[in-house]
């Protein structure tokens, strides 16, 4: 784990990075743990659009799903004492990256190309990995992704050699010391 941002002016905690690097998991577990609210914005544009999300890009295109996504995004990004799994692609818009960086502590969950895969390749809920090269698409999705994951967050943790447990207890304690910091 690295950190290199001391304080951000929100009370959240955000998890960022690829599918399958268990942002909704152990956002979920990281949030009854915290007290947090949990708050996941695919389940909130699902919500608003009243559609599943391999649906909303379908019909409306990966654009469409990300005005839903961005509009999300606002609604949410004054409050506080949540943590807010987000979808994979969220940092893409750069109104969305200063947003998200704004809102407390965003942790990047990073993992390697080989475990991505691993862990979804046979998952049909994403839309975006419906290629005839799931591998390849992955490769050329992490590249593009990775230096917006790392502008974003303060910490980042690589999943592939930690379990579950290992990660959130990771993580509490940095969401502790850094809430710590920013009430001071
Ligand atoms: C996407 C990731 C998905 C979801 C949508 C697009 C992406 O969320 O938002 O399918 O662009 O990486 P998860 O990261 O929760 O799978």
């Amino acid at each position: 784990m690295s950190e290199k941002r001391t304080t951000t002016p929100a009370r959240n905690l955000v998890l960022i990075g690829f599918m399958g690097c268990g942002k909704t998991t152990l956002g979920r577990e990281i949030a009854s743990s915290l007290g947090f609210e949990f708050v996941d914005t695919d389940g909130l544009v699902v919500e608003r659009a009243g559609r599943r999300i391999p649906d909303i890009f379908a019909k409306e295109g990966e654009s469409g799903f990300r005005e839903f996504e961005s509009d999300v995004l606002r609604s949410i990004a004054g409050r506080e004492n949540m943590v807010v799994a987000t979808g994979g692609g969220i940092i893409l818009r750069p109104e969305n990256r200063a947003l998200l960086s704004g809102m407390g502590l965003v942790v990047w969950l990073d993992a390697s190309e080989d475990a991505i895969f691993d862990r979804i390749s046979r998952n049909e809920d994403r839309p975006l990995l419906a290629t005839e090269n799931p591998r390849e698409t992955i490769a050329r999705l992490l590249a593009e992704r990775r230096p917006l994951y790392e502008e974003t967050a303060s910490l980042a943790i690589n999943t592939d050699h930690l379990d579950g447990g290992e990660i959130i207890h990771g993580i509490i304690e940095s969401a502790q010391e850094f809430f710590s910091r920013s009430s001071t």
